[in-house]
């Protein structure tokens, strides 16, 4: 480590023990930063030569000296020393060590604390795309998957009891809903961070004359964080970033939870490809849904990531303190779950498929068409409430006689209510009622029709709406 590399260390009376090396350094996690210091480091310099604080000469080798760092560390040449304490200052260090004093000036107008800000909101911005074209995918495979079940039905449960009968692509396309709002989410997040705290400095911006609209717009920000103390202590993106990436979590988890249900013996709705399961080290029978279980369970580490954010930002004193260094943390392990998690259940939903005849034969349980019934006392005349109590006499008595409702008789069914004629067998059985579920966003093979050709269009770039 060069003296020039750790000026700072000139106010302290001894070098820092090994334990506070290895206590405050970030860069064994803030080295991934690496690009977006550079190119952050870059505006800067020219901002600093257009201003006359350093000369185009001293400008364009600090650019070629960065554009040279950038090189080694992806060539894996360069030397990563937790001395350096972090990305931004082992950057700087190895400048200075290439191009000597012109390197000195390159953090001139600028501390760390509007460095660290700016090279997260750009490694946001570019991870949020990344993570919303995670999440496209995956609704694409969510989106093929049904279109192969628009006429086959399941039972849809409330309570976990079986409630109405459904086609299987409705429940499909629910979750491509549900990921919707997750990539808006993440867009909105975006939009809200897209400003530049460079040139905020330590905290009081700076004496000299820099220009901040022409770093944020060389950087590609909307303006900059006008108050310079809110520029360089903000880190609610990072907070909302992750509560997005905990909402997503929490959508692939019910999905797990689904499929680890429906894949049980019990169920039989799904079978999940061999390559997506795990078996056991001692029953040689088991088939597992581990894979689904971990998606489920990760969703843990995300919630802890959000809670570990939050409460760095609890109660921290106005401007920068070295908590904020435990932002990346928690901002790095809730991005990387994520994008796993979305990249793997991508592959389980194109390696999973619905066992339609065992679902099938299954349909006649739990009275599936017992709200349909009631529907069809309401077209005859019936109020809601009196169809309500007369088809849930209805059920009981079948229950009791371990019967279905179509298997009721036309003088049975008018013992309770002479509303009912010949006609009502049309409005029994879950075929029929899915056939006839006429409202907007319904759970039949109509709606699902149009829902999917809503999304194909949507997920192909061509249908702004959302839904
Ligand atoms: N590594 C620090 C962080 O991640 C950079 C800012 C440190 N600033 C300071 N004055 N100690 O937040």
């Amino acid at each position: 480590m060069t003296d020039t590399q750790r000026s700072w260390e000139k106010r302290l009376s001894t070098k820092p023990d090994e334990l506070t090396v290895d206590y405050v350094e970030s860069l064994s996690y803030d080295k991934r930063l690496y690009k977006y210091d550079i190119i952050g480091s870059i505006a800067h310099a020219a901002m600093l030569a257009s201003q006359g604080l350093i000369t185009q000469a001293e400008f364009l080798a600090i650019e070629s000296g960065l554009a040279g760092i950038r090189d080694d560390i992806e060539a894996g040449r360069f030397e990563f020393d937790k001395a350096a304490e972090d990305i931004h200052m082992a950057v700087e260090g190895a400048l200075i060590k290439r191009i000597g004093e012109p390197g000195e000036k390159l953090h001139t107008a600028r501390s760390r604390n509007d460095q660290v800000a700016t090279d997260i909101r750009l490694w946001m911005r570019d991870q949020i795309v990344t993570l919303q074209g995670g999440i496209s995918h995956l609704q694409k495979t969510l989106v093929a998957l049904a279109g192969q079940y628009v006429e086959d039905l399941m039972p849809a449960y409330t309570h976990m009891q079986r409630a109405q009968p459904i086609v299987i692509g409705a429940y499909l396309l629910s979750f491509v809903q549900q990921l919707e709002r997750d990539v808006v989410r993440l867009g909105n997040c975006r939009n809200l961070l897209n400003f530049s705290p460079l040139g905020g400095g330590a905290i009081a911006g700076s004496t000299l004359a820099i220009d901040r609209k022409a770093t944020a717009e060389a950087l590609g920000f909307t303006d900059i964080v006008y108050n310079s103390i809110d520029a360089v202590s903000d880190r609610d993106f990072c907070a909302e970033f992750i509560f997005d990436c905990a909402l997503i979590a929490a959508h692939l988890s019910r999905l797990a939870e689904d499929w680890i249900i429906f894949s049980s013996s019990e169920f039989s709705f799904v079978r999940i490809d061999d390559a997506f399961c795990t078996s056991s080290s001692m029953m040689p029978q088991k088939r597992n849904p581990d894979v689904l279980e971990l998606m489920r369970g990760k969703t843990g580490t995300i919630y802890g990531a959000l809670m570990g954010m939050l409460t760095i930002l609890k109660a921290q004193p106005s401007g920068y303190n070295r908590d904020l260094q435990e932002d990346k943390l928690h901002v790095f392990s809730a991005s990387d779950c994520i994008s796993k998690s979305l990249e793997i259940a991508a592959a389980v939903v194109a390696h999973t498929s619905f066992r339609t005849k065992e679902i099938a034969a299954g349909l006649d349980a739990g009275f599936l068409d017992a709200t349909a019934l009631a529907e069809y006392l309401v077209r005859k005349g019936v109020p809601f409430r009196k169809a309500h109590g007369i088809v849930g006499s209805l059920v009981a008595r079948c229950e009791k006689e371990g019967r279905s409702l179509s298997q009721l008789s036309v003088e049975e069914f008018q013992e309770r209510s002479p509303a009912i004629a010949q006609d009502v067998y049309e409005s029994l059985g879950a075929g029929n009622v899915v056939r006839r579920y006429m409202s907007a966003g319904a759970a039949g093979p109509e709606q699902v029709r149009r829902q999917l050709a809503f999304w194909e269009k949507r997920l192909a770039g061509n249908e702004p709406e959302r839904r």
